[in-house]
């Protein structure tokens, strides 16, 4: 199976690009997933597309989900929403022939402290994702709270309880793609 991960963050160290690494790492033989960060993606502006065109980085992300045949979105949880370049995304993704349409998508999210390990972010995503046209498993979930303990200074998963939380809900999201519901 051939999957695209989106991570909402830009930082280095980000322990949601870092779940998607660990996601990497429990995926069976023949299995892959292309992590694509958001960098380098210009604000949306429907004047830059009348001015010189649509991104190129935008479009090749768009045609990398295209390939895919499902696709999990790490998102971090700023302003109890979504973070900004992950909207952003989605705004110029919006113009490329729908590549999100009828793609298997899966949300996942880690966030620091006790508080809703990016609920609030993961509920708006998937209000995004419908205006997309994707469509979302609806269970299980990951909702890590306290990243800071579970993941190392560089944004890797230590903690293996999560781990295996992560590697149940993989199952599920591979069984679910697979079938297509
Ligand atoms: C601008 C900003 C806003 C944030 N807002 C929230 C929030 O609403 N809810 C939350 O749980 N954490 C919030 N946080 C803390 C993030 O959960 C924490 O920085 C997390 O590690 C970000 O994900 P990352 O490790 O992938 O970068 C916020 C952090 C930043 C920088």
């Amino acid at each position: 199976m051939k999957l695209v991960g989106i991570s909402g963050a830009l930082r280095k160290a980000s322990t949601n690009t870092g779940l998607l690494r660990a996601v990497r790492d429990l995926l069976p033989d023949g299995s892959t997933i292309d992590i694509i960060t958001l960098h380098g993606i210009p604000l949306f502006d429907e004047d830059v597309i009348e001015a010189s065109g649509k991104p190129a980085i935008v479009a090749d992300i768009a045609e990398r989900i295209r390939a895919a045949d499902g696709v999990i979105i790490a998102t971090p949880e700023y302003q109890f929403s979504v973070p900004g370049v992950l909207k952003n995304a989605h705004d110029w993704l919006s113009t490329m022939k729908a590549p999100f349409k009828w793609k298997r998508t899966g949300v996942i999210g880690a966030s620091a402290g006790a508080m809703a390990g990016t609920a609030r972010a993961q509920y708006h995503l998937r209000q995004n994702l419908q205006a997309l046209q994707a469509i979302v498993m609806p269970r299980p979930e990951v909702l890590i709270v306290h990243n800071e303990l579970k993941f190392d200074a560089d944004g890797n998963l230590t903690d293996e309880e999560t781990r295996q939380r992560l590697a149940t809900w993989l199952a599920a999201f591979l069984e679910w793609v697979e079938k297509k519901p």
